[in-house]
C-alpha cells in the first residue's frame, strides 16, 4: 500500500517552514549562536574587554537582565536601566545583539519583605524564601502587579531598540503548586469558571460520592493534598490543570505587555522539556518556544563507559521535535559549555561532545542555540559551573573553544545556505506524528496500576525505534492537524472522547495509518471510565474487543511471539479479541490466555489502524512491529543503530555519532561531505550536502 501524502507534505512543508522562517529568522544564517553575560555580577571596567573576546570567538548576541530585578527597581516603583544601557550599548560595539530577559524569577528582597503573601507556601506549610530564586508566586495578585509594572517599564525603554532582538521570559518557568490561602481561593475561582458555577457538575466531574466527599458549595473545596493518602485524583487532575494555567497566564500577560512597546523584537521562554509538566506552548503569544538542556551531569545514559561524558543520544533530539511544532521553529536558551556543578557527578564532558550537542541542536531545525555561560562564577550557587572562559574572565575553556569551532562551521556553510525546508522526498516520506497530551501523564501516573509502568519509557520505545529508522517526527498536541502525516503514533493516550475518536476515524478513512497503543480511551476527560464495556471507544477504529489486561510480575516476565521471533513482557498486556477484517501480528505464548492476540492492524477506508496491546520489556517488539509496519505501507526506512542519527535541514545531511565507536556512513548517492568525514568518530559529527 502506497502512502499517499508526501508530495503534497513536501510542498506544504515548504510553505509553513518559509512562512515560520521569515518572520524572524533568516534562512541564510543557519543558526545564530550567543551566550549568557551578568554585567552585574562583574567590574564594569571589564565589560568591554568580555564583550570584545565574545566577539572574537565569533558569538553574535548576548543575554541580560535575567535574575536583575534587584538593580532593575532598586526599590520599589524607582527604575534604574544607566548600568544596562551602558551593556548594551558596549555589547552593540562588538556586533552584539542582545536577548533581554524579564527578571521575573528572582524577586528584590523589598518585595518579599514588603509583600510576604507573595511566597511559595508548600503542601506542609513551609515557606519559601527570599535568598535563593524562584520563590514568588504566580498565582499572587500582588507580584503578578509588581512584576507587570516593571516589566512595562523595561520594555517601553527597550522596546524600540534595534540592538535588542528578542525577549526571554523569566527562567526556565515551571507548574508551580502553591498551597497558600490566596492559591486556594483562586482553585475555586478556577473551579467555579469551569463548571459554570454548578457544583453538581463538580461533583459529578470528580466522582464525590465516593468516600462522602460531596460538595455543596465551591468554598468547601480545598486544595487537594497530594501527599495524603487517597486523596480524589479527578480534583488532583483539575489541580493540575489550574496550576499550569497560573504559569501560562502568567507568561502569556508578560508577553503582552511586552508586545505593546516592542518592535521587531520575539518574544519567547526559556522552558525546561518536562514533557508531562503541561506548560510548554499555552501561553499563545509567544513567538515560539524554546528549551534549556544540559547533558553531562552524573549519570550514565550514554553509551559505554564513557557515555556519561556525551549524554543520552535522544536528550537534544526529543526536545528539539517537542518545541519545534508549535509554531515551526523553536531556539535552544541554555547549552552546557563544559562542567556543571548540580549533577550527582560533574564529569567533563568528552572532547568534541560541546560540539555533538550544538550539531544536534542545529540537525533539529532550531533558528539558536545560547549558551549558559560565558563567565565562570567566582561566586554564589553556581561555583565550579564552567562558562566559556574560566575564572580569570579570559581563559577560553575546551567548551568554549567548541563553540568557536562550530560558530566557523556555521560560518562557512552560510556561503552555500539553501531555504531550511530543503530535504529530501525519502526523509520527508517517512515524517511521523507522535500524538501527545500531558494530561495522560498526569492521570496514569496516579494510576499505574503496576510499579514498573512507566508513561514516558513507554511512548520512549517508539520515538527511539522511529529515530533508528531515520524517521523526522513531530511530537503534536490534537490542535494540530494531523492529515500532515503519514503515519501518527498516540502512546498510551489514556484519556479521550468522542470528539477525539472521530477525528482518528477520519484520518484513517481518509489515508492517514494510526498506531494506537495499550491504554489509550479507556478514561474520559475526567479521569472517569466511561459507562460502556472497558476500552470500548475505541472499538470501532481498532476492530477488536479487548476481553481484559494483565500485568506481570517484573522477575517473572510474560512472552509474546511475533513471525516467530520472541519477545518478553510484564508492565501492561491487554488480551485481544479481534474482528473478522484485522490481521493478528503478535500472540501471546505463555499464561492461561496462551495463543490470544496482542497485536492486531487492519484497514479502514483508505488507511490502517493497528493496535499495539503490550508494552514489551525492552521494546524490540515495538520496534519490529513499526518496521513490519512501514514496510507494508511501502515507507522508505533506514536501520541505524542507537546512538547515531541522521536529520536534514538547508539542504543539509547532519549524521550525529553518540556511540562508543567509529561509525561509518554511507552518503547518499550525489552528496558532498563538507564537514568531517564518512567514518565519524565517537561524539563527532558529518555533514553533508545532498
Ligand atoms: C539552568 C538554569 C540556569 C542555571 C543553570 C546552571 O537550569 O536555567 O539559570 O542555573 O541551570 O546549570
Amino acid at each position: 500500500m502506497k502512502t499517499r501524502f508526501p508530495l503534497l507534505l513536501c510542498a506544504l512543508l515548504m510553505s509553513i517552514g518559509i512562512q515560520a522562517q521569515t518572520k524572524w529568522f533568516n534562512d541564510k544564517d543557519l543558526t545564530l549562536t550567543g551566550v549568557y553575560y551578568y554585567p552585574e555580577h562583574w567590574d564594569e571596567s571589564q565589560w568591554e574587554r568580555d564583550f570584545r573576546q565574545m566577539h572574537e570567538l565569533g558569538f553574535e548576541f548576548t543575554h541580560f537582565a535575567e535574575f536583575a530585578w534587584a538593580q532593575l527597581e532598586p526599590e520599589e516603583g524607582r527604575y534604574d536601566f544607566t548600568w544596562l544601557d551602558k551593556a548594551v550599548e558596549l555589547a552593540a560595539k562588538y556586533d552584539l545583539k542582545v536577548v533581554m530577559c524579564t527578571s521575573t524569577a528572582t524577586p528584590p528582597v523589598w518585595l518579599s519583605r514588603k509583600y510576604p503573601e507573595v511566597l511559595i507556601r508548600y503542601e506542609d506549610g513551609a515557606i519559601r524564601d527570599h535568598g535563593s530564586r524562584q520563590h514568588a508566586s504566580f498565582t499572587s495578585e500582588v507580584y503578578r502587579e509588581l512584576a507587570y509594572r516593571m516589566i512595562e517599564e523595561l520594555a517601553r525603554h527597550y522596546g524600540d531598540d534595534p540592538r535588542i532582538i528578542g525577549w526571554q521570559l523569566d527562567n526556565e518557568p515551571m507548574v508551580q503548586y502553591d498551597f497558600s490561602h490566596k492559591a486556594e481561593e483562586a482553585f475555586r475561582e478556577y473551579l467555579r469558571e469551569s463548571y459554570n458555577n454548578d457544583i453538581q457538575a463538580l461533583n459529578k466531574a470528580w466522582g464525590t460520592a465516593f468516600w462522602s466527599q460531596t460538595y455543596s458549595s465551591f468554598d468547601q473545596i480545598n486544595l487537594p493534598l497530594w501527599n495524603q493518602w487517597g486523596s480524589n485524583y479527578h480534583q488532583i487532575l483539575d489541580h493540575r490543570r489550574f496550576a499550569a494555567k497560573q504559569t501560562n497566564d502568567f507568561l502569556n500577560n508578560q508577553c503582552l505587555i511586552i508586545k505593546k512597546h516592542a518592535r521587531n523584537q520575539w518574544v519567547t521562554t526559556n522552558y525546561i522539556p518536562n514533557y508531562d509538566e503541561g506548560h510548554v506552548g499555552g501561553s499563545p503569544d509567544l513567538d515560539f518556544q524554546s528549551y534549556t538542556r544540559y547533558m553531562v551531569y552524573g549519570d550514565n545514559e550514554g553509551i559505554g563507559r564513557r557515555g556519561y561524558r556525551v549524554g543520552n543520544p535522544l536528550r537534544i533530539a526529543m526536545a528539539n521535535d517537542f518545541f519545534r511544532p508549535f509554531q515551526g521553529t523553536y531556539g535552544v536558551m541554555e547549552l552546557q559549555p563544559g562542567q556543571v556543578n548540580w549533577g550527582s557527578i560533574n564529569p567533563q564532558p568528552l572532547p568534541g561532545a560541546v560540539r555533538l550537542w550544538l550539531w544536534s541542536v542545529f540537525a533539529g531545525g532550531s533558528d539558536f542555540v545560547c549558551t549558559y555561560r560565558y563567565r565562570q562564577p567566582l561566586y554564589g550557587m553556581e561555583q565550579y559551573h564552567y562558562g566559556i572562559v574560566g575564572p580569570d574572565g579570559v581563559t577560553v575553556t575546551p567548551g568554549g573553544r567548541e563553540y568557536e569551532q562550530f560558530i566557523k562551521e556555521i560560518g562557512l556553510l552560510r556561503k552555500k545556505a539553501q531555504e531550511r525546508e530543503v530535504k529530501p522526498q525519502d526523509y520527508l516520506a517517512r515524517r511521523t506524528a507522535i500524538l501527545h497530551n500531558h494530561e495522560n501523564y498526569w492521570n496514569i501516573d496516579h494510576q499505574k496500576q503496576n510499579r514498573t509502568w512507566d508513561t514516558f519509557d513507554h511512548m520512549n520505545k517508539y520515538y527511539r525505534t522511529l529515530k533508528s529508522l531515520g524517521a523526522p517526527v513531530d511530537f503534536i498536541y490534537e490542535d494540530k492537524d494531523m492529515k500532515e502525516y503519514p503515519v501518527v503514533i498516540a502512546p498510551a493516550y489514556q484519556l479521550a472522547d468522542k470528539e477525539l475518536t472521530d477525528r482518528w476515524m477520519e484520518y484513517v478513512e481518509q489515508g492517514g495509518n494510526l498506531v494506537l497503543t495499550c491504554r489509550t480511551a479507556q478514561k474520559d476527560r475526567y479521569g472517569r471510565l466511561p459507562e460502556v464495556p472497558f476500552g470500548s471507544m475505541i472499538y470501532e477504529l481498532t476492530g477488536n474487543e479487548l476481553e481484559f489486561f494483565d500485568l506481570l510480575l517484573p522477575e517473572d516476565p510474560g512472552k509474546v511471539v511475533m513471525d516467530g521471533r520472541t519477545y518478553t513482557w510484564n508492565t501492561w498486556g491487554e488480551i485481544l479479541k479481534p474482528g473478522k477484517d484485522s490481521q493478528v501480528w503478535a500472540t501471546y505464548e505463555d499464561e492461561f490466555y496462551e495463543g490470544k492476540p496482542a497485536v492486531t492492524t487492519r484497514r479502514l477506508g483508505k488507511g490502517t489502524v493497528t493496535y499495539i496491546g503490550v508494552d514489551s520489556t525492552d521494546g524490540s517488539l515495538e520496534k519490529d512491529i513499526l518496521k513490519k509496519l512501514y514496510a507494508m505501507l511501502e515507507i522508505p526506512v533506514m536501520d541505524l543503530p542507537y546512538g547515531v542519527s541522521v536529520e536534514y535541514r538547508n539542504g543539509l545531511g547532519i549524521v550525529l555519532n553518540y556511540t562508543d565507536k567509529p561509525f561509518t556512513f554511507e552518503l547518499p548517492e550525489g552528496s558532498k561531505v563538507v564537514i568531517g568525514s564518512g567514518t565519524i568518530p565517537p561524539a563527532g559529527v558529518l555533514v553533508f550536502r545532498i
